[in-house]
């Protein structure tokens, strides 16, 4: 063990020497005591590589800082300091019960608790009606590419997508081994800079399903409006964008988003389906690939990721909290205004891509007028603890993932940066 350690660079290499010694050993330490003690000592930084105490200039420091950074990944992704804190406090004896929850059997009362409950909070949070089943699953969302057509059509089943970036498009791909799909817009030969007019679709007058991806999370388009399918049902991937605004599920046949962005850990992906859809899978489907098996069992056919669904009521109970989707949905314009003036306001120094009208409230992409200076931003901003800002390896340049547990104050921070930079560089 103390090899491995010593072969990491210095950077990652716990600060604190007695780090291992940090939880408490004593079997019937209680939550109290486990809080008493986070609270009182350091928690271990492990720092960002690029990190260093050199200022740039002045910018406001980071609040509730403990050693955070201001992390703009796209997923995983940053997560509310208050869940985490309370996952913190909860982690060595959950709510009494004498163990973690990654230690609990699936079918107790306590998980059976945490689930349902986390389900109850998401159906409030989005108003999901009684006809709808939700389903915390494993895969990822790469996962629903295939199980959605496996589900939901015959091989000889026409489907259509609208192709707004990377993510429908592989999404598009894997649905060629399972049915006869179309794509009937693509963005690609504008580099995915635009949703198309829905008046202008030219949609199979007997599509099983017309699939969009809701937020690009690479391109950062996002739909604003919702086109209405011919035929059969509207399909959406909100993994970018799952839980950042109100969305009326009644206009959707499935909703489905990895939960690593918006709502919880990687690990989790979340299907939101209309009930009179499941049953009806290819003859060959795996159990596991078969909606109906989890609808039965309520998420529970196999061991599900107990930790991480777990993770994610903590998220939802959050964010009705904070008042619910339109309270979050207004917290996150006003992050995405503050950022996109100050691209637009740049006089070309930072540009985005992205039509204005199809903007993503949650990933913004840009590119500097000079891109040489790119890896220079990177590397600076790293210094003042605005991490991860560099654009996917497909498209370049930087993008600023705030999602809703960016704070403003990590934004604004940003903001001051980039104003910053370019005074020294323009
Ligand atoms: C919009 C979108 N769809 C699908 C995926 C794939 O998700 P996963 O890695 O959970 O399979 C991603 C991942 O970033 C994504 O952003």
């Amino acid at each position: 063990m103390a090899s491995k350690l010593t072969s990491l660079p210095n950077s990652l290499l716990p600060k604190n020497p007695n780090s291992h010694l940090l939880l408490p050993l004593k079997p019937n330490s209680s939550t109290a005591t486990f809080a008493n003690f986070a609270t009182h000592n350091k928690p271990i930084s492990i720092r960002c590589t690029a990190a260093s105490t050199a200022p740039v200039s002045p910018i406001p420091a980071t609040e509730d800082s403990e050693d955070r950074v201001f992390n703009f990944a796209a997923g995983p992704a940053i997560l509310p300091a208050n869940v985490l804190k309370k996952a913190q406090a909860e982690l060595y004896n959950w709510r009494g019960s004498g163990m973690s929850v990654m230690e609990m059997s699936h079918r107790g009362k306590e998980f059976l608790s945490i689930i349902q409950k986390a389900e109850a909070d998401l159906r409030a949070l989005l108003n999901i009606p009684e006809d709808y089943a939700v389903l915390f699953l494993q895969g990822g969302a790469t996962t629903q590419f295939a199980m959605i057509p496996l589900n939901l059509c015959k091989p000889d089943d026409p489907v259509d997508f609208v192709v707004t970036g990377s993510w429908g498009d592989k999404a598009f791909k894997e649905s060629q081994k399972f049915c006869k799909p179309k794509v009937i817009w693509s963005g690609k030969s504008e580099k995915y800079t635009k949703i198309p007019s829905f008046d202008a679709l030219e949609q199979s007058p007997d599509a099983k399903y017309l699939h969009i991806c809701a937020n690009e999370t690479i391109h950062g388009v996002e739909f604003k409006d919702y086109p209405t399918p011919k035929n059969g049902i509207l399909v959406a991937d909100m993994s970018s964008n799952f839980c950042s605004k109100p969305v009326d599920v009644s206009k959707f046949g499935l909703i489905y988003a990895g939960a690593q962005k918006n709502v919880g850990p990687s690990g989790v992906t979340i299907v939101i389906i209309k009930k009179d859809l499941i049953g009806n899978a290819q003859e060959t489907t795996p159990v596991m690939l078969d909606y109906k098996i989890h609808a039965e069992n309520n998420s529970l056919y196999n061991t599900p990721p107990c930790f991480g669904i777990y993770m994610c009521g903590l998220v939802f109970e959050d964010l009705l909290a904070q008042g619910g989707l339109t309270e979050i949905e207004r917290k996150n314009k006003k992050k995405a205004e503050l950022l996109y003036s100050a691209i637009d306001k740049s006089n070309g120094f930072y540009r985005c891509p992205v039509e204005k009208s199809a903007r993503s409230l949650m990933n913004v992409p840009f590119t500097l007028e000079k891109s040489d200076l790119e890896a220079e931003f990177i590397k600076e901003a790293a210094k003042e603890k605005l991490v991860q800002l560099k654009g996917h390896r497909s498209v370049g340049g930087m993008r600023a993932s705030i999602y809703n547990a960016m704070p403003l104050a990590g934004v604004e921070k940003l903001v001051a940066f980039m104003k910053n930079f370019q005074a020294r560089h323009a």
